[in-house]
């Protein structure tokens, strides 16, 4: 091994000399005018910059109607709420995601259901997903994962042979698109997030989308205390009416004026994603040690995130330890995602654990993330690649 193959976690110098996270956020100066120009104004929340960006954000994903809410945790707790999900209800949810897509069903007080995952595409598998059916099953909730669709016609089909409901949690899959279709008019409720690391950012905040008026009369009741109006229905009355149950799950103006401005600039910073994950993909096809992010024919990938799988037959470090290798290289690697079964919480409340989604379990063992946002360079791409391969090399057999 020469000097400069040595790893930086054996004391060789670093591919970078500052790390570069996995996601981060880009706010130019069109955000900063636009939020300040709410500041100045008459409505910091509750006002009309929220009816604006849901308008223009339901056009975006090709659905009637948007209702915004303070984070997408608090999307997915209505969109589950609006769809009707109570005790006693089962819901099938997918084990390889973020937690909050499982604990929305919690919050309704009914039960998540784990169904394994197509371990070539990573998103919940339809064919499994049939056997898991019980008279208790009201809802589908599919995640997109990394940001590549599920097979959302095989899970529409399942759903609608049983009437069930299906909530799709996007949260890595704005700007996706199935059969030149984009994700978020497709099924009866779709939610997204504005975490930073995501699409576009809001700080914190997230949309619910849907073609059904009647779900998007509930999900804006549901962020603003069950309340019959909303405040700027009602200047010329002193009456508020609770109708129904509810949270404070607002998105202020001011966050709502940064996702506005946000959006004009997703179709670039899409592009940008897809072109760094094109060059990852070229780099990764020529390693037999890993396996490329997968994509699937007939979709649009939004790339969230790019989930690299390692070989370990062909390895004789673990995923661990290839980690940490990228992480002393300078490479901010992360993992997405422990699966949701195999938490404490969930071991502990519903007696789930190993062996419950081999695919998924094994999935996680390999999976590693790499950085992926639209202010890369092209030099930060060629970091990741470079760090790759010079960490495969110390590693493999
Ligand atoms: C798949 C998925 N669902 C839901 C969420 C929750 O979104 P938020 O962080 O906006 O509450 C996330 C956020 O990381 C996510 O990745």
């Amino acid at each position: 091994m020469s000097g400069l193959d040595t790893p930086a976690l054996l004391g060789g110098r670093p591919v970078r000399e500052r790390m570069l996270p996995y996601g981060r956020h880009e706010v130019d100066e069109a955000d900063v005018q636009a939020v300040v120009e709410v500041l100045r104004g008459d409505w910091l929340t509750n006002g009309p910059t929220v009816a604006r960006f849901e308008g223009a954000f339901a056009e975006v994903v090709g659905a009637r109607f948007a209702a915004a809410f303070s984070s997408g945790t608090a999307a997915l707790h209505a969109a589950a709420h609006a769809g009707g999900i109570g005790p006693g209800d089962e819901v099938i949810t997918s084990p390889l995601t973020f937690l909050a897509s499982a604990n929305c069903i919690l919050y309704c007080g009914a039960v998540p259901v784990f169904v394994d995952v197509d371990p070539d595409t990573l998103n919940l598998d339809p064919a499994t997903l049939e056997a898991a059916l019980t008279p208790r099953t009201r809802a589908i909730l599919p995640i997109h994962f990394a940001g590549l669709p599920c097979d959302m016609e095989a899970i529409h089909a399942i759903a609608r042979a049983r009437t069930l409901i299906v909530i799709e949690d996007a949260a890595h899959a704005l700007g996706a698109e199935i059969g030149g279709r984009p994700i978020g008019g497709l099924s009866n409720l779709t939610t997204f997030s504005f975490h930073p690391v995501k699409h576009i950012t809001t700080g914190e905040g997230g949309m619910v989308t849907t073609n059904e008026p009647a779900l998007a009369e509930r999900l804006r009741r549901f962020r603003n205390h069950g309340i019959e109006r909303e405040v700027r229905e009602r200047q010329a009355t002193w009456r508020q009416d609770m109708v129904a149950f509810g949270f404070n799950y607002r998105l202020t103006d001011i966050q709502s004026a940064l996702g506005l401005s946000q959006l004009r600039r997703l179709d670039a910073r899409l592009k940008r994603r897809e072109e760094i994950a094109g060059r990852y993909h070229q780099a990764f096809a020529a390693m037999p040690e890993v396996a490329a992010a997968p994509t699937r024919t007939g979709t649009r990938h939004a790339w969230h995130i790019y989930p690299l799988r390692l070989n370990g037959d062909r390895l004789r470090q673990d995923r661990e330890a290839i980690f940490q290798a990228l992480r002393a290289e300078n490479i901010g690697a992360s993992v997405h995602y422990r699966p949701v079964h195999l938490h404490p919480y969930y071991r502990e409340r519903l007696g789930t654990g190993p062996g419950l989604c081999p695919a998924a379990e094994a999935a996680f063992e390999r999976l590693i993330t790499l950085p992926l946002f639209p202010g890369m360079t092209d030099g930060d791409v060629a970091d990741v690649i470079t760090a790759v391969a010079k960490v495969i090399r110390w590693a493999r057999r």
